[in-house]
C-alpha cells in the first residue's frame, strides 16, 4: 500500500504553478457531450476525479485523448445513456451527467450516488428542478430513469444556491425549449467557467457570475477550444500550508479574486498577503493569530473545501479559534487524525474549537476524504518528526502531485509505493 512520508518543521519557500481547476473542469467534461463534436480543453489536471470523468465519458461512446495537459473530446458517436453503475460510485460529482444527457439524448439512467464520507450530499433539488422542466424520473431499485421528449424552459428557485444542482440545470437548458432563469443560482467560480465555456459554444446564458442566471435554449453548440482555470481549493491548501510552517511563497495562475474569503482569514491570523497580476504571495513567520470564527458558506464566503486545511493551521495559533461548518456536516470526521498529532479540539455539532497548541508532533495518521487528507499533509509539515499519512488515493482525488508540488517548495514529503 502507498504511503506519504512527511518530516515536518521546515519553512516552505520558492513558488509552484497551480494545476488546472477540478470543479471546473469536472462539469465542462460533461458539458462536452452537448457539443455533439470535438472541444479541446487546455491546462486539465491530472487527477484521477479526471481520469474517473474520462471513463465515463469513454462508456457512453466518446473518444478521449490527452495531449499533454489538453484534453480532447470527440462526442459525435454517443452509444447509450446508460452511466455504468460502478463509475457513478465512485465519484459522487458523476451525477453532472444527468442534465448533460438529457439535453443532449433526452434521456439517462444513473446510479443513485448516496452519501459519501463528508456528508449525506442528496439531489433533491436536482430531481425537483428537472421535473419543473418537463423530464420524467423514475427512482427504481438504486437507479433514476429520467427521460423528456422535450425539456421545457421554466423558472427554478433553490432553496439553496446548491453547485452541482445550479449545474445540472444549465447543462440541461442550454439545448431546451425556450428560457430557464435559476433564481439563487451558485456563485462559485467554477460555474462562471462552465457558464463561459458554455457560451464560447454557442450557448446563450447571461447573469454569468450572479445568482440569478438567465439561459435561452438555443439549438446546437459548435466545437471551441477552452483553458480551464488554476484550482483556487489547491492554491488555497498550499496558502496555507506556508502559513502553518512560516516561509515565502508565490503561487503562480491563481486569481486573487475568487480567494478573498481565504486571504481575509489568512492576514487575521498575522500573514501577509500580495496579490499579483496572476499570482498570490505568502509571507508567515509561523507563530500565527486565532481567529474569532471561520463560518462555511457559499461563494463568496469561505469554502467549505478550505475548512480542514485551515483547521490544521490553527492547530499551532497563538489562542482559541472558532469554526463553524455549515455545509457538509461530516467534514469534521477528519478530526479524529489531526488529533493525532497531540491538537487540542473540541466538536460541538457544527462547531469546532480549536485551542492552539506549541507544539504539534509527527504521527501516524489515514486520509479518508479528499481535502480532509489535504489537511493531514499540512499537520504533518507543522510538526516535528516523522509523519506517515496512508490512503493518499484520497488526496490523488484532487492534487495532481502534492508531493512535487511542497518538495518544490521545500518541504521533506515523499510518496512511498
Ligand atoms: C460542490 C463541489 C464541492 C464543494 C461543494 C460546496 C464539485 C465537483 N464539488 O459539491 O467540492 O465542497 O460544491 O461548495 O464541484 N444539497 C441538498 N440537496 C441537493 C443538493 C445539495 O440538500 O439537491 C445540500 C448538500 O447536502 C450540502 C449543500 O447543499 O449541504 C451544498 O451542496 P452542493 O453545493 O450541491 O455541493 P456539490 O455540488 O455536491
Amino acid at each position: 500500500m502507498s504511503v506519504i512520508e512527511i518530516v515536518g518543521g521546515k519553512q516552505l519557500n520558492g513558488e509552484v504553478n497551480i494545476q488546472g481547476s477540478k470543479n471546473a473542469v469536472l462539469p465542462i467534461l460533461a458539458a462536452t457531450v452537448l457539443v455533439n463534436g470535438i472541444t479541446k480543453l487546455n491546462h486539465c489536471p491530472k487527477i484521477l476525479d479526471v481520469f474517473h470523468m474520462i471513463k465515463i465519458l469513454e462508456s457512453i461512446g466518446c473518444a478521449v485523448v490527452w495531449e499533454g495537459s489538453t484534453i480532447i473530446v470527440d462526442s459525435t458517436k454517443l452509444s447509450t445513456s446508460t452511466i455504468p453503475e460502478d463509475l457513478v460510485k465512485k465519484m459522487r460529482s458523476s451525477i453532472i451527467m444527468m442534465g448533460a444527457m438529457l439535453g443532449r439524448m433526452g434521456s439517462v439512467v444513473i446510479t443513485f450516488p448516496g452519501g459519501c464520507t463528508i456528508g449525506a450530499r442528496p439531489i433533491d433539488y436536482h430531481l425537483s428542478a428537472f421535473k419543473k422542466m418537463n423530464i420524467s424520473i423514475e427512482e427504481k431499485d438504486g437507479l433514476i430513469y429520467c427521460s423528456t421528449t422535450c425539456i421545457n424552459g421554466t423558472d427554478i428557485y433553490l432553496k439553496f444556491p446548491s453547485v452541482g444542482a445550479t449545474e445540472n440545470i444549465i447543462l440541461a437548458a442550454v439545448l431546451a425549449n425556450g428560457k430557464t432563469r435559476i433564481y439563487n443560482a451558485a456563485r462559485e467560480p467554477e460555474i462562471k467557467e462552465l457558464c463561459n465555456f458554455l457560451n464560447a459554444s454557442g450557448a446563450d446564458i447571461a447573469g454569468v457570475g450572479t445568482d440569478n442566471l438567465e439561459i435561452n435554449g438555443v439549438s446546437s453548440l459548435h466545437h471551441v477550444i477552452y483553458t480551464v482555470e488554476s484550482d483556487r481549493i489547491v492554491a488555497g491548501t498550499y496558502l496555507a500550508a506556508v502559513a502553518g510552517t512560516g516561509g515565502k511563497a508565490t503561487m503562480n495562475g491563481v486569481d486573487c479574486n475568487s480567494q478573498q474569503s481565504v486571504i481575509q482569514v489568512l492576514e487575521d491570523m498575522g500573514c501577509n498577503i500580495k496579490c499579483g497580476m496572476n499570482s498570490i504571495t505568502i509571507e508567515s513567520s509561523g507563530k500565527l493569530k486565532p481567529v474569532s470564527v471561520i463560518r462555511t458558506m457559499p461563494y463568496p464566503g469561505f469554502p467549505t473545501d478550505m475548512q480542514s486545511q485551515m483547521m490544521s493551521v490553527l492547530m499551532k495559533s497563538s489562542g482559541v479559534s472558532r469554526i463553524i461548518e455549515d455545509i457538509f456536516e461530516g467534514r469534521y470526521q477528519n478530526v479524529r487524525e489531526q488529533l493525532k498529532f497531540g491538537a487540542n479540539i473540541e466538536i460541538l455539532g457544527r462547531e469546532a474549537i480549536v485551542e492552539g497548541v506549541s507544539r504539534l508532533h509527527g504521527s501516524e495518521v489515514y486520509a479518508s476524504e479528499l481535502r480532509g487528507g489535504a489537511a493531514l499533509v499540512i499537520a504533518g509539515l507543522m510538526a516535528e518528526g516523522k509523519t506517515v499519512l496512508h490512503n493518499p488515493v484520497y488526496i490523488e482525488r484532487g492534487y495532481e502531485d502534492i508531493c512535487r508540488d511542497l518538495s518544490c517548495l521545500g518541504a521533506d514529503i515523499n510518496y512511498i509505493s
